[in-house]
């Protein structure tokens, strides 16, 4: 019987409410907070003033702000996503508004008294989820009880899709401005991200199903055959995976932060965003590239090119175990990672904090202190990781910024040198309110928020951890730079770009002391012996 796989250039993404479902539209106090602060706003502004946005997104200076990216048209369909919203969020829209409410009330009426009796001014969406607290200093504050959000009316997992369309090209448009609406291409999948149909569907792509099979799947997920179906699946069956079964260490870089670690029997992969595979004249490791399974998947921070769900989706069927940064403090702006994946139907989720390790058979992976790059907000969901592989250790730091050199004192002491170096430089983040904005419930002042950005090292920074840690290999990555990944990223960077010129320098100056030294881009495979 003839049976079929998924094709290797099907596009899934997933959606929340038509909007692609980074990580803070899932848990639902961030999810309330960007409908309201966010969607809702840019939808009110597209439908008044369409060509505006137009001509706002064709200008290199605004890339990444708040405009819809569809060339002044599909109005009408705008319009329609927003009263949909208005109508399916009411609770989400609710939420939002109680959480200012609520800050409000607080700042007017908490005053260094007993909290006690403001609970019954708590507004009512809200009563029963949130704990009242003082710092030391009496600021008040609340703590979300955000498991008992994740089981409320708050968390409808009705708004979640996953749109499946042929991937051509690496252009996308920038996914937190633009909603995502229909195309006349694609196959739109009203499932929730824990849906079996999820796991079932990319495992297609390495083992194969008849027709009948994948239909009965189809239907069996609420969806009775569709017209275009058959353009998704192929006979042709995928390169076989040839795992690296050599006595020493490899590593391959897929782009950006995602880097995947071999050696026998075990698998790592960090921070995965992966490309689709279609013809271009950029070369890439692809979801064609991975092994069958994954014994660790690696999450540094919680930025949407670090933690991407359309990658994650497609992965989850072959991974073992998936390692996040622990937190769960139930502030609004660091919500719990560990609850964000468990809610979205990834089993096996383990949580690390700083100098807490898993032992692997072949060494261990060490949680480490990842400071800055969070507009000095207090997030605690970042670490850094030390890969122990026999004698080799490689640390990668992602957007970690070294804005206090006596920490890597402190960390080299535990640690000791390190072989290889994995380090962000992205030294002119954006400010605050492009990520956080949607969260606070008082505007920033302009100068304040443009003096607190989510940057990583400049070169200072990034050299002393080079130096301090004696490594012999120094790798930048983490740059935003391929193309796969516009849609998340929105950076392009010049050759005068301070990220770029930094690293350059760092990359010199590396190897004028005689290290290896790279800044990544699109591939790479290196072999360590062991
Ligand atoms: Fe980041
Ligand atoms: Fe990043």
């Amino acid at each position: 019987m003839k049976t079929l796989y998924l094709r290797p250039d099907v596009q899934a993404e997933p959606l929340f409410d038509g909007w692609y479902a980074w990580a803070y539209l899932i848990p639902p106090a961030t999810a309330a907070r960007n409908i309201t602060e966010r969607h809702l706003r840019i939808m009110d502004s597209y439908i008044s003033a369409p060509h505006l946005h137009a001509s706002a997104v064709k200008n290199p200076k605004l890339l990444g702000g708040p405009f819809i990216d569809y060339g002044g048209g599909r109005v009408e369909e705008v319009r329609q996503l927003r009263e949909q919203t208005m109508s399916s969020r009411s609770k989400l829209i609710a939420l939002s508004g109680a959480l200012n409410a609520l800050d409000e009330m607080l700042a007017t009426k908490a005053d260094g008294y007993s909290l006690q009796p403001l609970y019954q001014e708590v507004p009512p969406v809200l009563r029963g989820y949130v704990e009242l607290v003082y710092d030391l200093n009496n600021h008040p504050s609340f703590r979300l009880l955000e498991s008992l959000l994740y089981r409320s009316e708050f968390y409808d997992r009705s708004a979640q899709t996953v749109l499946l369309s042929p991937a051509a090209r690496d252009q996308r448009p920038f996914v937190l401005s633009t909603p995502r609406l229909d195309a006349s291409d694609g196959v739109h999948l009203s499932v929730p991200f824990n849906h079996q149909i999820v796991d079932a569907l990319f495992r297609l792509k390495r083992e194969p199903r008849s027709w009948d099979e994948i239909l009965d799947m189809f239907a069996d997920a609420g969806h009775e055959k569709h017209p275009t179906l058959d353009q998704f699946f192929t006979s042709d069956p995928p390169t076989p995976y040839a795992p690296y079964e050599g006595h020493g260490v490899r590593w391959r870089y897929f782009g950006h932060a995602c880097i995947l670690i071999e050696t026998k029997g075990l698998s790592i992969l960090f921070d995965p965003v992966i490309s689709y595979t279609y013809p271009s004249p950029l070369s890439r490791y692809t979801y064609d590239d991975l092994p069958e399974r994954l014994d660790y998947v690696v999450i540094t921070h919680n930025h949407q090119d670090h933690i991407l769900f359309e990658t994650l989706l497609q992965l989850r069927h072959k991974v073992r175990n998936i390692v996040v940064p622990r937190n769960g403090g139930g502030t609004l702006q660091d919500p719990s990672v560990k609850l964000l994946l468990s809610n979205t139907g990834f089993a096996n989720v383990v949580e690390l904090a700083e100098f807490e390790q898993i032992d692997t058979p072949s060494g261990s992976i060490v949680g480490l202190p990842f400071l800055g790059e969070h507009a000095d907000l207090n997030v605690q969901s970042k670490l850094a990781y030390l890969v122990r592989i026999g004698k080799r250790q490689l640390l990668f730091a992602a957007d970690s910024c070294n804005i206090e050199p006596v920490l890597y004192e402190h960390v080299h002491r535990c640690i000791g040198d390190v072989d290889v170096v994995f380090l962000g430089m992205e030294c002119d983040g954006a400010p605050l309110s492009w990520l956080y904005g949607p969260l606070l419930s008082k505007r920033l002042d302009r100068s304040k928020d443009q003096s607190r950005r989510l940057s990583g090292s400049n070169f200072e920074q990034a050299y002393d951890i080079v130096r301090r840690f004696r490594c012999k290999y120094a790798y930048v990555y983490a740059m935003g730079q391929e193309p796969w990944l516009n849609h998340v990223m929105s950076i392009k960077y010049s050759s005068e770009s301070r990220p770029i010129t930094e690293s350059t320098r760092l990359v010199e100056e590396c190897r004028k002391q005689g290290l290896e030294a790279e800044r990544l881009f699109g591939e790479k495979e290196i072999l360590l012996p062991n």
